[in-house]
């Protein structure tokens, strides 16, 4: 695979080149702005210069050979400005004056006549660039031209080192840059690595590392506290897993040893047929006890689970119920106790959810109603409408239940022993409620138990629309 640039490279090289393309148009400017300095400068000169000299001229009288007044004058005129070089001829080309560090040719008389310049410009001539203005001025009956210029090339002495300097400048200053830019990565990406060595000491003995959510850059802080979420579900539903596994191993192990001591004494000598036909009776009353015990901590487990319900469809609490009564008719009338639905005045007693999961909830309480119930009891199931929720509640009659117990009833595995199986109901394994909590959070409700007054009420809540939206 090909190895991508990290992140701290490539923003290293975005801060130099970055930086040095900003140094560089910027030096730009400044290299445009002294230039113009000069040549603004040099115009001035020029036409400082040209007004002298035409002054001079103005004074002086030019006879064809007799130029030594004019070069008397104009010399002393132009002391100080050795720079800037002059050429004075009349329109035939006979140089009046020349200056002593002129190139200047006559030729360009010819040049001014053809475009009448009289404005400063530019012109190369031998590799020399000139910067000049060519005047022609009149002076009795004779045409003088005036040629004026300073050398360019003599700029170049300051300009060139001076644009090499300036680009070193820009190259050390983005070099500087890309060396803070790489210092401020790094420390930017600092809670980075941490967060990777914590994340490489989370193991399944250590769920409980966090990342470091404070004292990090906000952009960083989101990162941290989305993944301690996540580690703090994971840890739940790691510890939950853990848990229930024990639980299981501890659960299973007391009526497996009890079936093996049973067979062992059984088979440790002969024995009549009717006492092997006992113990494997025996047997097969604890492997259904097993067999229940499994399937409801498979339940369980699902219901802890997949939380999501895929089979969501319409429930008429009532029809459930008014059916589950009919199952447990028999059962009731054996113990002389009476159901009892009351769900008249609720108009629609409709939710929506996973139908055999809510006949299993109510299932539930409904068998731990009956267990508990004295003969002569009543049960009653009230169906309930308010405007937030609906509600289910089995109520039966009988001992209240201690405080001490109501707050262990919903554990796994939690069971209160009785000593009489009186309602021909096997003994329950401790996972009857578990249960029921399960599906009812599964469908976003709640389940509610109150104890006084002779009377236990579980109720089951329903919010509306929430069950609709899994
Ligand atoms: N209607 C009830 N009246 C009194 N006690 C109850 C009732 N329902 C549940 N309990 C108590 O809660 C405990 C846990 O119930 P459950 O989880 O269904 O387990 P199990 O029924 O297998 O014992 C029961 O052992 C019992 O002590
Ligand atoms: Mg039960």
């Amino acid at each position: 695979m090909k190895r991508k640039l990290s992140l701290t490279l490539r923003l290293t090289l975005f801060y130099f080149f970055s930086s040095w393309l900003v140094l560089l148009v910027f030096s730009g400017v400044i290299i445009l702005a002294i230039q113009h300095h000069f040549k603004l400068q040099d115009q001035q000169k020029l036409q400082g210069k040209l007004q002298i000299i035409n002054n001079i001229i103005s004074r002086v009288t030019i006879h064809n050979n007799t130029n030594s007044q004019l070069s008397e004058n104009l010399r002393s005129a132009l002391v100080g400005h050795e720079d800037l070089q002059v050429l004075i001829s009349d329109s035939k080309k006979t140089v009046l004056y020349r200056s002593q560090n002129s190139t200047l040719s006559s030729e360009f008389v010819a040049f001014e006549m053809a475009i009448g310049a009289s404005k400063p410009f530019h012109w190369t001539r031998d590799k020399q660039s000139y910067f000049g203005i060519i005047a022609a001025l009149a002076q009795a009956q004779r045409s003088i031209i005036v040629v004026l210029a300073f050398n360019q090339n003599n700029h170049d002495t300051f300009m060139i080192p001076f644009k090499k300097t300036l680009l070193s400048c820009t190259l050390i200053a983005a070099l500087i840059s890309g060396i803070l830019g790489w210092l401020v990565t790094r420390r930017g990406l600092l809670p980075l690595y941490l967060i990777k060595d914590k994340a490489l000491k989370v193991t399944a003995s250590q769920l409980d590392q966090r990342m470091p959510d404070s004292d990090v850059p906000i952009e960083i802080s989101g990162l941290a506290v989305a993944l301690n979420q996540m580690l703090e579900r994971l840890e739940y539903a790691f510890t939950r897993l853990t848990q229930f596994s024990n639980e299981i191993a501890h659960e299973l192990r007391t009526p497996l040893s009890n079936l093996m001591i049973q067979t062992q004494v059984a088979l440790s000598k002969p024995r009549d047929i009717d006492t092997y036909r006992g113990v494997l009776e025996s047997n097969v009353e604890e492997y259904q006890r097993l067999t229940s015990m499994l399937t409801d901590m498979l339940f369980l487990a699902k219901a802890d689970n997949s939380i999501n319900l895929v089979n969501a469809e319409a429930i008429n609490l009532a029809e459930e119920a008014a059916n589950l009564f009919e199952f447990y008719d028999a059962l009731a009338e054996g113990q002389n106790i009476s159901l009892k639905l009351s769900a008249n005045h609720v108009a629609n007693t409709v939710i929506n959810g996973d139908v055999s999961m809510i006949r299993r909830a109510i299932s539930n309480l409904l068998s731990n109603a009956i267990r508990h119930t004295p003969k002569h009891g009543s049960i009653e199931i009230v169906i309930g409408k308010t405007l937030q929720y609906t509600s289910l509640s089995v109520i039966n009659s009988g001992p209240d239940i201690p405080s001490s117990i109501l707050s262990h009833i919903f554990e796994r595995f939690y069971t209160v022993a009785h000593s009489d199986k009186k309602h021909g109901l096997t003994e329950g394994t401790g996972l009857g409620l578990a249960i029921t909590q399960a599906i009812i959070k599964a469908h976003q409700g709640e389940i509610v138990v109150t104890s006084n007054g002779g009377f236990t009420c579980f109720q089951l809540i329903f919010r509306e629309g929430k069950q609709a939206s899994q």
